[in-house]
């Protein structure tokens, strides 16, 4: 069964076919290692091709036909520099229409394909679609179907997050996590509107309820019975207007993406569930609009969290703490082995890091270590940041138990992590990713717009914890 798909498209990796063009990779100075037909190498010399990083060049035949392509990977991995993990990305817009192989990718295999397929995305959904097609033919199958459930669930984190909020809203991102937990035989329980008040989850109603589409929780649960417990929360703040605390038009401009931590987690989800994990899964997502109305939650408001602690409103746009606080209360109260937060929690995260490096909190120094690890093995890069404890004082105010927006702002990807934090029982493993979502300048294997973060990273850790059944 293919992965599900919420937009469909070609996959790009195929079958070697009899017909496939080659292409050449070559190293910057590596032309004498690399065993290239002679007259590839006469006019690569010709043309002045040493492999410089990214650089694209076609290799015509005798009779002046297309013959193959010549694709330059750049200097060794260096302590000063580092070749770009997935620059075969750039082939899927470099190349010509058709089938191509990769001569002489040996170990790096893998990663090339990943590269290529990554690379491949384009979100046309809205506009006339480019109509070139270009396939990279890979004989092992079963590397292919991985890379196939790698990409479906990066996809669908960067569908998710490039779809507006005109044409996703909380309704809209309910029935995409319908479709997918339909794929994959999961059960979706939906509590919306008022009902979240009668099932004691007022913060996430009270974010919610001035916007036209009703607020809800999503919990979606492929129930594994004796497998261990892993529960999924994503931020699915549709659209971030900021609330009464208005954001200025700059800053509103991009926020259909304040729903990305759901999109990235729903993506994990996929591969997941597509993987066949010995995972008892459950994913939750909050599923609201922030927006401006009559009913709007107010600054100053004391709201009381499913968990009990009160919490001042000292600032209507710190509203995705407050969704997930009730979301992450509700996670543990099943105990689950794991608890894995994904938001686009803080504009401090993305001044601490930038946009490509995810900031990492968690007090579990074996699963950050796993994670590490993982990280760097698939190209998937994270940062640990510390949950430092003398900064919960900064959520401190006088008359109720918690600030959702400390004064000042220092470190306010930390103490953003620390209200979370409030909220999780203390025995249960969690981890909170405080995602930017959106990748702002092109890289070889990510266009401009909706990006996933971290879960091909979280997916190889729980994929070495927990194995199919059949692989063990
Ligand atoms: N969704 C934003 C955070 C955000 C902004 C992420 C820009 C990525 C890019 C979040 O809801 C928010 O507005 N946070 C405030 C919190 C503050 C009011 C305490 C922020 O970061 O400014
Ligand atoms: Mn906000
Ligand atoms: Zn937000």
């Amino acid at each position: 069964m293919a992965p599900y798909r919420f937009i469909s498209r070609d996959f790009p990796l195929v079958s070697q076919g009899e017909d496939s063009l080659p292409i050449w990779l070559l190293g910057k100075g590596e032309a004498g290692q690399v065993d290239l037909p002679a007259q590839v190498r006469q006019w690569a010399d010709s043309a002045g091709f040493t492999g410089t990083e990214g650089r694209f060049l076609l290799v015509p035949g005798g009779e002046g036909e297309l013959a193959g392509a010549l694709f330059g990977l750049g200097d060794r991995d260096s302590p000063s520099r580092e070749r770009h993990p997935f620059i075969a990305g750039k082939l899927a817009d470099l190349l010509p229409e058709g089938t191509w192989h990769l001569e002489n990718a040996g170990s790096d295999a893998a990663r090339h394909a990943l590269g290529f397929a990554m690379g491949a995305y384009r979100f046309e959904t809205f506009r006339k679609p480019r109509d070139k097609s270009v396939r990279l033919a890979v004989d092992d199958s079963s590397l292919r179907d991985d890379v196939e459930r790698i990409v479906a669930g990066v996809d669908l984190a960067r569908d998710l997050i490039n779809t507006p909020a005109n044409h996703m809203g909380p309704a809209a991102l309910e029935a995409v996590t319908h479709g997918l937990a339909g794929h994959y035989g999961a059960d979706l329980t939906v509590t919306s509107g008022e009902k979240l008040l009668a099932h004691n989850l007022p913060l996430i109603h009270a974010v919610g309820r001035a916007a036209a589409e009703a607020p809800r929780l999503l919990d979606l649960r492929l129930a594994r019975p004796g497998a261990a417990k892993v529960t999924l929360v994503g931020k699915g703040v549709c659209f971030d207007t900021g609330g009464l605390d208005l954001k200025p038009s700059s800053s509103m401009l991009l926020m259909k993406k304040d729903m990305g931590g759901a999109a990235n987690v729903l993506g994990l989800a996929l591969m997941i569930m597509d993987a066949g994990l010995d995972i008892d899964l459950r994913v939750l997502i909050p599923a609201v609009e922030n927006s401006v109305a009559g009913n709007a939650f107010r600054p100053g408001d004391i709201l009381q969290s499913r968990k009990g602690p009160t919490i001042q409103v000292d600032n209507t746009d710190a509203e995705g703490r407050l969704v997930l606080a009730d979301a992450l209360t509700l996670a543990c109260e099943e105990s689950p082995a794991l608890v894995i937060d994904m938001a686009t929690l803080t504009g401090a995260a993305r001044v601490a890091l930038g946009p490509e490096l995810p900031p990492l909190f968690t007090d579990d120094d074996a699963l950050a270590g796993e994670l590490a690890g993982a990280a760097e093995a698939v190209g998937d890069p994270l940062w640990r940041m510390p949950l430092y404890p003398p900064y919960k004082a900064m959520l401190e105010t006088p008359v109720a138990d918690l600030t959702n927006a400390p004064a000042g702002g220092f470190a306010g990807a930390i103490t953003a992590a620390l209200f979370l934090q409030q909220f999780v029982e203390p025995h249960i493993s969690w981890c909170h990713f405080d995602i930017f979502g959106w990748m702002p300048k092109a890289q070889p294997h990510a266009p401009i717009g909706g990006q996933a973060y971290g879960i091909r990273a979280l997916f190889t850790v729980l994929a070495q914890r927990y194995p199919p059944r059949d692989l063990r």
